[in-house]
This record gives structure tokens, C-alpha cells and sequence, in this order.
């Protein structure tokens, strides 16, 4: 295999195991290298057909296996890292699933993730809060590659929890504490990794003495700010976690947004102004190291 054949087999891989749909991946390119022939079993077939050998059940079965194949509400999708190794997710198909939106990822998720790994020595030995998780995403590529001392995943809907968990557990971390906010949480397969939670926690509901127990040095979101009510309860807190941490500590706070619509990304700012929040933007990282469409710009602010 030539150098040629290894690039074209390595964007089949991260195409493929990112679901992306069967239109986009780089066809074009396999098959000139095919000598123009743009299905394999096809193809196969009419090679083998041509040489009036034995007809092959085999291939008839992989095709009609292909062609029948049942659509399933959920995928699963692998995210190689730079470093070596994947994060794989399971995920449901549809954007909006069970009555929420945290059951696929979004895109802002993998921009944040792609930040945080030219961005390691934010996360390096640091207690990361994440709210609005989702399906976890960003932070098990921020476990995998940016070492950080604890890792604490949040959401608030039982679906996108349970789905979330199962992720962590796909990827060969362990629970041990769920939704306690006191406990050391621990991963039990390598003493020295990272420390792991998944939280129950509501932006509306949770209390300032809940929140003071999480003690968090970085606190991340991803596509949190999305519509007006969510925004309010988002905005709110964000300033309860700057109000209850601790003199003596810095906490820094990155949140990930897919610019839809001006008008409803203006309104978070606007909620960051008059709650006398500072925000800055956040210089691009360089690199995109993950496949996936971004339609609307993406951009990531840093509160405090
Ligand atoms: C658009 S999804 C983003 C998920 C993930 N961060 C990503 O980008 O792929 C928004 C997430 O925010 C969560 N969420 C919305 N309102 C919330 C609230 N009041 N408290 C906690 N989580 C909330 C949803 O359950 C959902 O998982």
C-alpha cells in the first residue's frame, strides 16, 4: 500500500466511524483508485460473475445484508485522537430524541474538545466542571488527552444521564460515586487517572452550598446558550459558581456556542453584561483534528 492508498484509508476510517452520512465520505477519490468502479460488492460480484466460476453465496448475502439493512435510532460514532486511541459514543440518530437535545453531539462540543487539546495546560491537574454535558463528548477527549485531576460531567435529564454513563463505561472508565458532590470519585483502571463523576444537576434548582461543594478550578458548557429561557437559567449559574468560590482560588470558565441566530447569542452576553459578568472571546485553536460539518460559526467565550 502506498502512501497515497494509507491517507485515502485513513479519511475513510475517521469518516466512517463518525457516522458521517455514505454521500461524503471521499468516493471520488477511492475510485479512481478502484479504477472507477464506485461499489466493492458490486464490483466483486461482476469480476467473479465474468469468470463463469461458481456463484458465491457469500456475496449475494453481504449485499442483500447491506441493502436490507434495518435503520436503528442510534449509532455509534468514534472520534480518533491525535494522540492515538478514539472516543467512542453511542448516540441517538434524531437531533431531538426523548424530548431533549443532549442525546446527539453537537458541534460546538467537538470545537470545544479540538481547543481543549491545544489547550492542555488549562485542563492539566485541574477539577473540571462541565455543564450541560450531553452525551460526553467533550469530556471524555478532555479525560483522554488533557490530564485532568478530576472530571466532573453534569446534566439534568434522566435520558441524556443514563446515555452519558453508558458512554464513560464504553470508553473503559469506571463510576464509582454518581452524584455526589463530596466523594472522590475514582477510575479503577490506572491509579493515576483521572477521577470521575457524573452529576445530577439542574441550573434552576441547584443551591449555592451544592454548588460551593464542587469546588472547581475550570468549568466548561458546550451549546448551553441556545434559547432565551435556557439562557437565563445558564447565565444565573455561572454567576452563582463565580459568587460561592473561594477567595484564594481562580476559576476559569469557557463556554462553547454554535452562533445560530445573532439575536439569541447577543441576549447570553447581554445576561453576562448585566449580571456585571466580564467575557472575552477566545482565539480559534489551529487545527481541525475531528470530521464534522460546521454550518454557523462557532465560538467559544471565556467568563469572569
Ligand atoms: C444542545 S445540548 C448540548 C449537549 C452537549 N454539551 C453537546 O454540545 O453535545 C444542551 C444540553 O444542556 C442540557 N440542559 C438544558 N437545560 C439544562 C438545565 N436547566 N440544567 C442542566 N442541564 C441542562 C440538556 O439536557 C442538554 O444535554
Amino acid at each position: 500500500m502506498d502512501i497515497t492508498e494509507n491517507t485515502l484509508c485513513d479519511a475513510f476510517q475517521r469518516y466512517f466511524f463518525c457516522c458521517r452520512q455514505i454521500g461524503s465520505l471521499p468516493w471520488q477519490d477511492l475510485a479512481q483508485q478502484l479504477m472507477q468502479q464506485p461499489c466493492l460488492i458490486l464490483n466483486i460480484l461482476e469480476k467473479h460473475e465474468s469468470t463463469e466460476a461458481e456463484p458465491q453465496d457469500e456475496l449475494y448475502n453481504a449485499l442483500a445484508e447491506v441493502l436490507n439493512a434495518e435503520q436503528t435510532t442510534k449509532s455509534y460514532k468514534s472520534y480518533f485522537l491525535p494522540s492515538g486511541g478514539t472516543v467512542t459514543l453511542c448516540e441517538s440518530k434524531a437531533i431531538i430524541s426523548e424530548g431533549t437535545t443532549g442525546l446527539v453531539t453537537w458541534e460546538a462540543a467537538i470545537f470545544l474538545a479540538e481547543w481543549a487539546i491545544e489547550n492542555i495546560d488549562i485542563f492539566r491537574n485541574r477539577t473540571v466542571l462541565e455543564l450541560g454535558s450531553g452525551i460526553g463528548l467533550t469530556g471524555l477527549v478532555i479525560c483522554k488527552s488533557c490530564f485532568p485531576k478530576k472530571y466532573m460531567f453534569s446534566d439534568f435529564h434522566q435520558k441524556v444521564l443514563s446515555k452519558l454513563r453508558e458512554n464513560i463505561h464504553l470508553n473503559g472508565f469506571v463510576l464509582s460515586d454518581d452524584n455526589d458532590y463530596t466523594k472522590k470519585p475514582e477510575r479503577v483502571k490506572d491509579s493515576d487517572a483521572v477521577q470521575m463523576s457524573v452529576l445530577e444537576l439542574d441550573w434552576e434548582s441547584i443551591t449555592e452550598q451544592q454548588l460551593s461543594q464542587i469546588d472547581a478550578d475550570v468549568i466548561i458548557a458546550a451549546d448551553v446558550v441556545y434559547d432565551p429561557d435556557v439562557i437565563t437559567s445558564f447565565s444565573n449559574i455561572l454567576c452563582k459558581l463565580l459568587l460561592c468560590k473561594k477567595v484564594e482560588k481562580s476559576l476559569h470558565i469557557f463556554v462553547a456556542s454554535t452562533v445560530r441566530n445573532s439575536e439569541t447569542y447577543k441576549l447570553f452576553q447581554t445576561k453576562l453584561d448585566e449580571a456585571r459578568l466580564k467575557w472575552q472571546i477566545v482565539a480559534d485553536h489551529k487545527k481541525k483534528k475531528f470530521v464534522y460539518d460546521v454550518n454557523c460559526p462557532i465560538q467559544i467565550l471565556q467568563v469572569f
